[in-house]
Formats: C-alpha cells, structure tokens, sequence
C-alpha cells in the first residue's frame, strides 16, 4: 500500500476533515478513516462490511468486474492447469512457488505428518453416528491444541495442520460410515491419500482414479483462498486476540459451515435434487428464487464480489462435464444445473442484479461423481481453504503494529432507566 498524494475531504458540522487515500499495487482505492473517530467522534456505518477495507493483504487479488482472481500474482487458470495443491499451499502461505528442493521437503514433511495421536481417535467414538463431519472437524482441530503447542514454531505446526486436516476428515466419514479407519500412506500425494483414506477397504486393494486424484487438486486450488469472506475474516479476526493457530482455524471451519457461505455446496445438491424429484422442472424454481416471499434462493447464485462471472465456477463447469466423460457417468443434476444457468442467465432478475453461478454451483457434482456424500462437501471446502486460513493468520501475526480486531456500533436500544 502506497500512502497517495490525495486526500479525501468531508465535511461534517461545517468543519472539514481531510482524510489519506491509500492505494494497493492494482491501483485499488482507499479512505483510510483511522483518524476519523478522534478528530469528529463519527464513525463510519457498513453493515455486513460490504465496503470496509478490515486490512492489507498481499496474498489475493480479486477483481469482481473483470471475473480475475490470483494468488500472489499468478492468475487461478494458470495455477488450476499446472500446479499441485501443496505447490499452492506453500505460494500462499511463503508467498512464493516452492523450487524443486523446497517443493520435495514440504511435501515429505507433510507427508509424514499425517498421522493423528491415536487417544484422538477416542474422540471420534463419542460422536453420534449422525454427527455433520463440519462440527467434528472444527472440534478436532481446536483439540490440536491440545497436543501441539505454539513452542513448537507455527512452521511446525502449520506442517501439521495441513497433514492432519485430511486425516480427520476421512475418519470422520467413516465413522459416519460405520467402517474401521484407514491410515494415511506415504507413499501417495497428497490427493490420492486423501481419496485411500475415504474409500479404501481394510483388506481389499484401492487403486487411486488419476481422474479423481486430478479433479480433487484442481478442487482444492480453485477453493484454496478467496481473499476477506466469512470465515477468513473470522480466523483473521479470532487470530488478531492471539488465540492460536488450531483455534483460529477451528473458528474458520465454523464459519464457513453456514449455507451462505461454504455450505452452500451442499445445499446446491440438495437444491437440484428437490428439482430432479420434482419431474426437473427448473423453471418453476426460478420462478421461486424471484418470489421474494418464497424465502427461496438459487444456491449457488450470487457473490458480494463477482459481479460478471466467477473465474472459478467458469473452470469447474468444463472440469465437471469432463471428469463425468472420464468415469463414463451421466448425472441428471449436470443437466439440470446447465438449463438452471441458461435460463437464469437470460432473465432480467439475474441480469439486472449479476446473479452468476458461483464456485459451489459445479463443485458438488465433481464430489457426487467422486462418491463423495453430500455432507463432506463443505468439509471439502475447508480442506481447500484451509492454506488461505493458515496464510492470512500469518501475515496478520507478521504484521508490524498489528490490533486486536474491534469493530464499533451505534447503540439503538432503550436510553438509560432505573430498575426501580
Ligand atoms: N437467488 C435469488 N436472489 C438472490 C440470490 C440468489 N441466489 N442471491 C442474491 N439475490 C438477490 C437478493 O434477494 C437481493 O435482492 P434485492 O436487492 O432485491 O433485495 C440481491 O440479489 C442482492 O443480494 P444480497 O443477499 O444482498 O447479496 P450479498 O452480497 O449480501 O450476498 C450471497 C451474496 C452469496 C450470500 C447471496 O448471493 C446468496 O445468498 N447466494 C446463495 C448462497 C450461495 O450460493 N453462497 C455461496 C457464495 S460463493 C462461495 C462462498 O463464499 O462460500
């Protein structure tokens, strides 16, 4: 950020205040209102922080008008087509891609973190069967802490969250499954582990699909950071008391969980098979999500930032038409979702609002052909985002002179009153 020669200038009670402009490297404005409050006792009013800038990050550019979206400077399309998702975990959170050495070692020590302390998997016994695999995985995070404190270094630390994130969340779907644990395997990517630890069988051997294990990358890229949405200003914002690493993170998956946000991937599914088993009549439903007393919405519509197209959801739409091809699958829902699009595309309520389908529209029929159940999706979400939680949290405790969070409010209850 670049402190401008402008200056902004409002005038409040006849007095006029002048207040610094800051601009970012992609010529991104700014009023920095800091002083505002000591110099005229007003505060500034932006429910749900739709024009509040809360930091400076360096790590993701987001351009809603123009459909952009990079990590540290490289655009997400070129990331998705030649990267591996620990190549963009390390960019995210270092700030650069990994040489061939430093690429080797972070893998391998990822790798060989992925065990959890065998007392955890008492823990996963206590649950209900029943139980969502996004309440287990916030809570087994936060026990993290338990085991791991922040003596031993956050490179550490970071190493192991990212290795056991996967870990539990497989053993969470099998305990919803009812079949033993499989343990991680060194000798598979990081991809391929994961879908081992979800679908393999003790006894039975489990061949890895390099379509599955390809799909499950690009799905954690895409997913991999979004710059300040929900639950990445909640882990900012929870990391800003000093509250460590393993909570932050458990705070994130919190966050993320609500169907505004990440679990909107589920509750897309959900969507278009209440349509499918409607006789697929999609238009009715768009019919519904323009009927503001329907309390209906098109899941997976919409964005506070993308306002033409999300470059995510325009990558994962060619990804799910391939990956079903690879498998030879045909799945209803695709076709159901592709005429959902065309027609909210061409309705002047969407258009007039920019309601584009976002990164959950497409993400969730990749998962079902996957055979990944309904339920993990948003956890899936996480395990992609969880690279963005831990580089944000960084750069936040990095940052010289950095506050604790506090927001202000105007205070609209009763005045004071006496009990008596
Ligand atoms: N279907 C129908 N109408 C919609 C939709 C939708 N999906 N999304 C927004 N609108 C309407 C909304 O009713 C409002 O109309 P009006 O101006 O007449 O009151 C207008 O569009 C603006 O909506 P908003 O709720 O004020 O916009 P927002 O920026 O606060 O919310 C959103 C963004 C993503 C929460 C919202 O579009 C939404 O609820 N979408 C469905 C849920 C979803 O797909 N969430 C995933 C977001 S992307 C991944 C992620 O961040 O996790």
């Amino acid at each position: 950020m670049s402190s401008d020669t402008q200056v902004a200038k409002l005038v409040l009670e006849g007095k006029e205040v002048e207040l610094p402009v800051v601009t970012g490297s992609e010529q991104e404005k700014a009023i920095d209102i800091r002083k505002l409050r000591a110099e005229t006792g007003y505060i500034t009013m932006d429910s749900g922080y739709g024009n509040t800038g809360s930091c400076e990050s360096a790590i993701t550019f987001i351009d809603g008008e123009k459909g952009i979206l990079r990590y540290r400077g490289y655009p997400i399309e070129e990331l998705a087509a030649r990267c591996s998702f620990l190549e963009v975990c390390y960019l995210l959170i270092y700030g650069e891609l990994p040489d061939a050495k430093t690429k080797e070692e972070f893998e391998s020590a990822v790798t060989r973190h992925t065990l959890i302390h065998e007392d955890m998997k008492k823990f996963f016994e206590g649950y209900p069967r029943n139980a969502h695999p996004m309440a287990i995985l916030a809570s087994m995070f936060c026990s993290l802490s338990t085991y791991y404190s922040s003596d031993a270094g956050l490179d550490q630390n970071i190493i192991r969250l990212m290795a056991k994130a996967p870990t539990i969340a497989a053993f969470s779907y099998k305990k919803s499954v009812g079949q033993p644990i499989i343990y991680p395997r060194n000798n598979l990517d990081y991809s391929s582990n994961f879908l081992s630890m979800m679908f393999a069988v003790p006894a039975q051997d489990y061949v890895v699909s390099p379509v599955l294990r390809d799909a499950l990358n690009l799905l954690l890229i895409l997913h991999a950071d979004h710059e300040q949405n929900c639950s990445t200003s909640t882990v900012r914002m929870v990391g800003s008391s000093q509250a460590n690493l393993f909570a932050s993170m458990s705070a994130g998956v919190l966050a993320l969980w609500g169907p505004l946000h990440g679990g909107a991937n589920q509750k897309v599914i959900e969507m278009l098979q209440r349509i499918y088993e409607d006789g697929s009549d999609y238009k009715k439903y768009v019919a519904l999500a323009k009927d503001k007393d329907s309390g209906f919405r098109l899941m997976g519509f919409g964005h506070r930032v993308y306002k033409n197209f999300d470059p995510r959801a325009q990558i994962l739409r060619k990804a799910a038409e391939g990956v079903l091809a690879e498998l030879g699958l045909k799945d209803p829902l695709l076709d159901i979702a592709k005429a959902l699009e065309e027609v909210a595309l061409d309705d002047p309520y969407f258009v007039e609002k920019k309601l584009y389908p976002n990164v959950d529209f497409y993400s969730g029929i990749i998962y079902r052909a996957m055979g990944i159940p309904t339920e993990m999706f948003t956890v899936m979400f996480a395990l992609g985002r969880l690279p963005g939680w831990i580089a944000q949290w960084k750069e936040m405790r990095e940052e010289a002179g950095s506050r604790i969070y506090r927001p202000r409010q105007i205070y609209t209850g009763a005045t004071q009153r006496s009990l008596s």
